[in-house]
C-alpha cells in the first residue's frame, strides 16, 4: 500500500463546550433513512429471495436481514430507484408473482427483472420494519396517470377502480405512504431535463397526485447533483410551495474516473475521502442559502436523498451491481456526514443513505454466491451506535481541535462531534477521531447540564481499511468504551486514533 507523507500534523488537545440549554430544533428520525433500489442484489438475494428459497425467510423477507434492520430502528425507505425508478412501471409488479412480465434493467448490468418483488413486497416490508415508506414516480419513462393510478392504488380507501385491484391483490386496507418523489436525477438518468422543463412537469404530475382521505403525501422534487445550486435557485422560483421539500444526491467520491478500492488505500486517500465527505456540509449550507432566499421560514426542506460512498466493485462480482465492500474508512465517513446533518437539521428532513444492503455503502452484505451468509458493515455500527439521535433536540456546540493538511493543501479537522438532548432527558455525544495514529485527548464543558454519569461504546480497527467478510464477520464492531472521567462538570475523553465513539451522559 503506498503511503504518502502528509504535509502538516499539529497535535494538542481538544475543547469541545455544549450548549445543553439552548436546544431548539429536533434531529428528524428520518435523518437516518436508508435507500433500496432494483440494482443488484439489494432486493434480489438481499432484502427478498422469495417464499420457496432454502435460506430462511419470512414470505420471502430473509429472515437474517431483517431481523437486523429491524435492530437498526429504520425510520424510513425509499424505493425502486434511484435511476431504476424511471424505467419502473408498478403494474409489473402486482399481481399473481408467476404472472408478472420480465424486464431488463438498463441502468444496471442489464440483468433482467422478474419484478417479483414489487408494490405490496415493498409496502408489507415497510410495515414490517416499523418504518415510512418513500415512493419515488417514474416520471421519465412513465406517465401522469400512471403515477395518479399508483397513488390512487396504494391509499384509496374507498370504491375506487384502483383500491377495487388493490383487494383483489389481496390488500384490502389501503397503506399509510407519506412520502412520495416525482422523478428522481431528472437532470439525467431521469429524463435529462433542464430544471425550467422539470419544474413545468413537477407541476403537472403533481396536480393529478391526489390525496386520499387519511393520507397526505409529502410531495418530493428531483433536486440536484452536489454542487448544481442553479437547480435548486429555479426549482423554488418556480414550484416553490406546491413541493413540500426538494432532494439533493452527494456521493463521497474524490474522482469519478478512478475511485479507488474499497479496502486498499492509502493513508493520503483516506484523508482525501474525509475531506470530501466533509465538503457536504458546503454544499448543503449554499443550497440553503439558496432556499432561504424564496423560502426563509424553511417551509421546505432539503433531502439528501442519496449519499455514501463509491468504491470500485469487488474483483469478480457483476459489472454494473455496484457490490463494494465496507471498511472502517467508510464507518468514519458515515459518522462525520450524520454529524453534519444534525446541524442543518432545521432544513435537512431526510437523508437515505445508498444503499440498505449490497450495493454502494451498505448495511448489510450477504453472500453473492448464494450460500445464505450475511455480514453488518462498520456502516451499520456507527447508524446503531447513532440510534439515540432520532427525535433528540439538537444541541449547538463549540469545537477547538487541530487539523491535518491534505497534499492538496486543505484541511481535515482531528476530532467531529455532535450532541442532543434525548426525550429522555439524557444527552447524546457523537466524538470521532480522524486522526490515523494519534490518540485525542477531549475536554468537554456541558453547559447547563448537571451530569452524574457516562457509558458509551466505541468503534474502531487495527487499521482503518479493516472490515467484515463472511469468514471474519466481528473484526470492525463496537465495544463498551470506558475512557471518559467525570470531575466538576468537565468531561474528559481520550479518543483512540482512528477510531468513533458515542457517549449517553444522564
Ligand atoms: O445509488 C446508485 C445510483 O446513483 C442511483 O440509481 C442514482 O439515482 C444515482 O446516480
Amino acid at each position: 500500500m503506498l503511503t504518502l507523507p502528509l504535509l502538516s500534523l499539529q497535535a494538542g488537545d481538544v475543547q469541545v463546550r455544549i450548549h445543553a440549554d439552548q436546544g431548539k430544533t429536533k434531529i428528524n428520525k428520518e435523518i437516518y433513512g436508508q435507500f433500496a433500489e432494483h440494482l443488484g442484489s439489494c432486493i434480489y438475494g438481499g432484502l427478498w429471495v422469495g417464499p420457496g428459497s432454502p435460506i430462511p425467510n419470512l414470505e420471502g423477507y430473509r429472515l437474517d436481514v431483517l431481523t437486523a434492520l429491524k435492530d437498526l430502528q429504520v425510520p424510513v425507505l425509499r424505493w425502486p430507484g434511484g435511476c431504476f425508478a424511471d424505467d419502473y412501471h408498478w403494474m409489473d409488479g402486482i399481481g399473481p408473482r408467476a404472472d408478472r412480465p420480465t424486464l431488463r434493467n438498463n441502468n444496471w448490468g442489464g440483468t433482467i427483472e422478474d419484478n417479483s418483488f414489487g408494490t405490496h413486497e415493498f409496502l408489507n416490508l415497510c410495515e414490517m420494519l416499523g418504518c415510512e415508506p418513500y415512493i419515488s414516480g417514474n416520471i421519465g419513462s412513465g406517465t401522469v396517470k400512471e403515477m395518479a393510478q399508483w397513488v390512487e392504488y396504494m391509499t384509496s380507501d374507498g370504491d375506487t377502480p384502483m383500491a377495487r385491484l388493490r383487494r383483489k391483490n389481496g390488500r384490502q386496507k389501503p397503506w399509510h405512504v407519506k412520502y412520495f418523489g416525482i422523478g428522481n436525477e431528472a437532470w439525467g438518468c431521469g429524463g435529462n431535463m433542464t430544471p425550467e422543463y422539470y419544474s413545468n412537469e413537477f407541476r403537472r404530475y403533481n396536480t393529478y397526485l391526489r390525496n386520499q382521505p387519511g393520507n397526505a403525501l409529502y410531495r418530493i422534487a428531483s433536486g440536484a447533483s452536489d454542487y448544481d445550486y442553479n437547480w435548486t435557485r429555479v426549482l423554488m422560483k418556480a414550484i416553490g410551495r406546491q413541493m413540500n421539500a426538494i432532494s439533493v444526491h452527494y456521493y463521497t467520491v474524490k474522482d469519478w474516473g478512478h475511485k479507488g478500492k474499497a479496502t486498499a488505500f492509502s493513508d493520503e486517500e483516506y484523508y482525501l475521502t474525509l475531506e470530501k465527505c466533509l465538503d457536504v456540509e458546503n454544499v448543503i449550507r449554499k443550497h440553503c442559502q439558496v432556499m432561504d432566499e424564496t423560502d426563509p421560514q424553511k417551509h421546505i426542506g432539503l433531502m439528501v436523498d442519496e449519499w455514501g460512498t463509491w468504491w470500485d466493485e469487488e474483483p469478480g462480482t457483476i459489472p454494473g451491481h455496484l457490490y463494494q465492500q465496507n471498511s472502517l474508512r467508510d464507518a468514519m465517513v458515515a459518522a462525520l456526514m450524520l454529524n453534519v446533518y444534525h446541524k442543518y437539521t432545521d432544513r435537512v428532513r431526510m437523508a437515505n443513505i445508498a444503499q440498505m444492503v449490497n450495493v454502494l455503502q451498505a448495511m448489510i452484505l450477504t453472500d453473492q454466491k448464494g450460500t445464505g451468509h450475511m455480514v453488518l458493515t462498520p456502516t451499520y455500527h456507527v447508524f446503531h451506535m447513532y440510534k439515540g439521535f432520532q427525535e433528540a433536540t439538537y444541541l449547538p456546540i463549540d469545537l477547538t481541535c487541530d487539523s491535518i493538511t491534505n497534499i492538496n493543501g486543505k484541511n481535515v479537522p482531528t476530532v467531529s462531534a455532535s450532541a442532543a438532548r434525548q426525550t429522555d432527558g439524557k444527552l447524546i455525544l457523537s466524538l470521532a477521531n480522524t486522526h490515523l495514529k494519534e490518540a485525542q485527548t477531549v475536554s468537554i464543558q456541558l453547559e447547563g447540564f448537571a451530569a452524574k454519569s457516562v457509558t458509551g461504546r466505541i468503534l474502531t480497527a487495527k487499521h482503518t481499511s479493516d472490515f467484515n467478510d463472511f469468514d471474519h464477520p466481528d473484526t470492525v464492531k463496537p465495544v463498551e468504551f470506558k475512557d471518559t472521567r467525570l470531575k466538576n462538570g468537565t468531561l474528559n475523553v481520550k479518543l483512540p486514533s482512528q477510531s468513533i465513539v458515542v457517549l449517553t451522559i444522564a
